[in-house]
């Protein structure tokens, strides 16, 4: 055990064996933290839920189901734009890097970015960053799959998963964030956000982070309201994870999804729609939450960038671009960004 592990003892260390282990951070921290969190965001006059909540093992599985779903072109899009940028990567490659993985995402663009990594290094580490603890299944798989590969699972926020690798060794990562998950932050956390990442790297370091782009608003609506109901069970399930894990009981068939493209804010807008006046007893955050009917209880903001916009925020927080790669429909963007 390495002296930074010994001092870093929020987290309890799982080895599964010499080439899998994770962190995690201590049970009473998580737990506390979910019930205070939705004893506050609900007990206010707009209540809110964070979209962080939507990750236990249904709602990871859920987000998987849309990722497929022929509306939301997010996915495929930005795979597209992948294969189009590995070959350029690289390039930008000098000597071998560590994956530093933002939300552990589908690992169909994880892979892609490994081939990469593997054409040049024997030995790969992967740190995935994630609330959730899929990422202990799919790293088996990862495994058998990748010869020289080295896992260390970070189960935990990214502001936490962040905070550990501050300092960590002085290896250069190559850290990304796909997907448009950046996408939840508000126009100031996103900053905040931006510039955790930026004093976290070291000089040498890379950023990949991959953002959606406005476009027709029939496109966005259609992509978070499909015609199967999957982002409106992906929706609901939060409610069923706090009547789980916070012994609360929401009745869902009172409840409906609801999803607006906010064209002057540039973001998809979700919602959990009381369809009745009604309370609900949340006992482990102390609560009881009284609905009127068609209330809106905001579930996620999901930002929709344009290119100068994107260029100005990097920019301010200091990064250096190197690379900006789009589709040829304009639809997403990934960018390649130095420290300095
Ligand atoms: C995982 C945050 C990128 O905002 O598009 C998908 C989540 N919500 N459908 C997104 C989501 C509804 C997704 N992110």
């Amino acid at each position: 055990m390495n002296n930074y592990i010994q001092k870093n003892s929020n987290y309890k260390k799982y080895v599964i064996d010499f080439k899998l282990q994770y962190f995690k951070p201590h049970a009473s921290k998580i737990e506390k933290t979910f019930a205070e969190e939705i004893s506050s965001s609900l007990n206010r006059t707009s209540k809110f839920i964070s979209p962080k909540f939507f990750y236990d093992k249904k709602g990871s599985d859920l987000f998987e189901k849309i990722c497929s779903l022929p509306e939301y072109y997010p996915t495929q899009t930005e795979i597209t734009i992948l294969k189009k940028l590995l070959g350029e990567l690289p390039s930008y490659l000098d000597e071998s890097f560590r994956l530093v993985e933002l939300g552990s995402g589908s690992s169909v663009k994880t892979r892609l970015i490994l081939d990469v990594l593997a054409q040049s290094q024997d030995v790969i580490e992967y740190f995935p960053i994630d609330i959730s603890e899929i990422l202990t299944e799919s790293s088996e798989q990862l495994l058998s799959d990748y010869d020289g590969l080295h896992i260390t699972g970070i189960i935990d926020t990214y502001e936490g998963g962040l905070e550990f690798l501050k300092n960590y060794d002085d290896k250069k990562n190559l850290i990304i964030f796909l997907g448009s998950s950046f996408g939840n932050f508000s126009l100031n956390d996103g900053y905040e956000f931006l510039q955790k990442i930026h004093s976290t790297m070291k000089s040498g370091d890379l950023f990949l982070i991959g953002l959606d782009l406005v476009k027709d608003t029939h496109i966005l609506e259609s992509a978070y309201d499909d015609l199967r109901g999957v982002t409106g069970e992906f929706n609901l399930n939060v409610l069923s994870r706090i009547n789980d894990e916070l012994d609360a009981d929401f009745n869902l068939n009172n409840f409906s999804h609801h999803s607006i493209y906010n064209e002057e804010e540039q973001r998809i807008e979700m919602y959990l729609k009381s369809l009745v006046n009604q309370s609900v007893i949340i006992s482990k955050s102390n609560l009881l939450l009284n609905l009127r009917k068609n209330e809106l209880i905001h579930t996620e903001y999901s930002h929709k960038y344009r290119l100068p916009q994107i260029h100005k925020m990097l920019d301010d927080v200091g990064f250096k671009t190197k690379h900006t790669w789009l589709d040829d429909d304009r639809y997403f963007s990934l960018t390649l960004l130095s420290k300095n």
